[in-house]
């Protein structure tokens, strides 16, 4: 058996993939990881696809400098722009969210009727549509674009002063505020005519608002995230390859972003990973 102590490599256009990273850590304590958040060019969803996938390219390449033994890119936006090409211009394993989360949600629905809510990227490259029915040819996918879900999530992570799902949850009356109820209700009603019984959250941003879409969908409605499918395929794909890191090695978190403000991203990453991000380090995409 051999092992490999080389770092995974995980990055998002900012604080949505840590809800990846958190779940990797979660699997594989061993593992040490880099993580790149692109916040200089967030949101990726509205932006043009060509482009997100230049952003793509250019963070595997960081990744790659540093040696990274695997790549998760951890954005449904970026998967769906650039997990192709990336898988074609690197030598080391490369996977996306897409299809673990459309594994998750074929896995889960009883009636064959699958939500899916994501950016506006995501939504018209059809990457969910195609990726479950490739599994199940008679599921019924519905998606919907809901690009302000990126915008709440990021303002709960600037607010809430603990984790941010407590800002965004209906069960805490001090932090929900109406206008995110009325946001949700408009997104999500008609998903929930549709009478789907599950929602995959097609975006990984939208874990950190699990309390407040699941109350509006109702709790029959099974919500998807991909973070801990994805954490498990990472798990299989260094076991199946003989590269997980040694037992017992002491792992090394780093973390970089492409906006200056490194000191605000360690302080607002700290409350999705939940816990300390230590120094950030200021890496420009060049
Ligand atoms: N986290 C990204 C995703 O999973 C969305 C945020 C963005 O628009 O940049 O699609």
């Amino acid at each position: 058996m051999q092992f490999d102590d080389a770092p995974i490599g995980i990055f998002d256009s900012g604080f949505g993939g840590l809800t990846v990273a958190r779940e990797v850590i979660k699997a594989l304590p061993e593992e040490s990881v880099i993580f790149y958040g692109d916040r200089a060019h967030c949101p990726y969803g509205p932006r043009d696809p060509e482009e997100v996938k230049g952003f793509v390219l250019k963070i595997c390449q960081w990744l790659v400098n540093r040696n990274v033994k695997m790549i998760v890119i951890a954005c449904n936006t970026a998967t769906a722009a650039g997990l192709e090409a990336a898988q074609q211009a690197f030598d080391i394993p490369i996977i996306g969210v897409v299809e673990p989360g459309a594994r998750a949600a074929a896995r889960a629905t009883r009636n064959r009727r699958v939500g899916v809510i994501a950016t506006k990227g995501t939504v018209e490259s059809g990457v969910y549509t195609k990726a479950i029915r490739n599994i199940d040819a008679g599921i019924t996918v519905f998606s919907t674009a809901t690009p302000r879900f990126v915008e709440i999530a990021e303002l709960g992570i600037r607010m809430a002063k603990g984790p941010i799902e407590n800002y965004t949850s209906l069960a805490s009356k001090v932090y929900i505020r109406p206008e995110f109820q009325e946001i949700a209700q408009d997104y999500l009603d008609p998903l929930r005519r549709s009478e789907i019984d599950t929602l995959v959250l097609g975006c990984t941003h939208f874990p950190l608002l699990k309390a407040l879409i699941g109350g509006v969908v109702g709790s029959h409605v099974k919500l998807i995230s991909s973070a801990k499918e994805v954490s498990l395929d990472c798990k299989d794909l260094l076991t199946r390859r003989e590269a997980l890191a040694q037992p017992g090695h002491i792992p090394i978190y780093q973390f970089a972003s492409s906006d200056p403000d490194v000191e605000e991203f360690a302080s607002f990453g700290e409350r999705v990973l939940r816990m300390s991000l230590g120094q950030v380090e200021f890496a420009p995409l060049g």
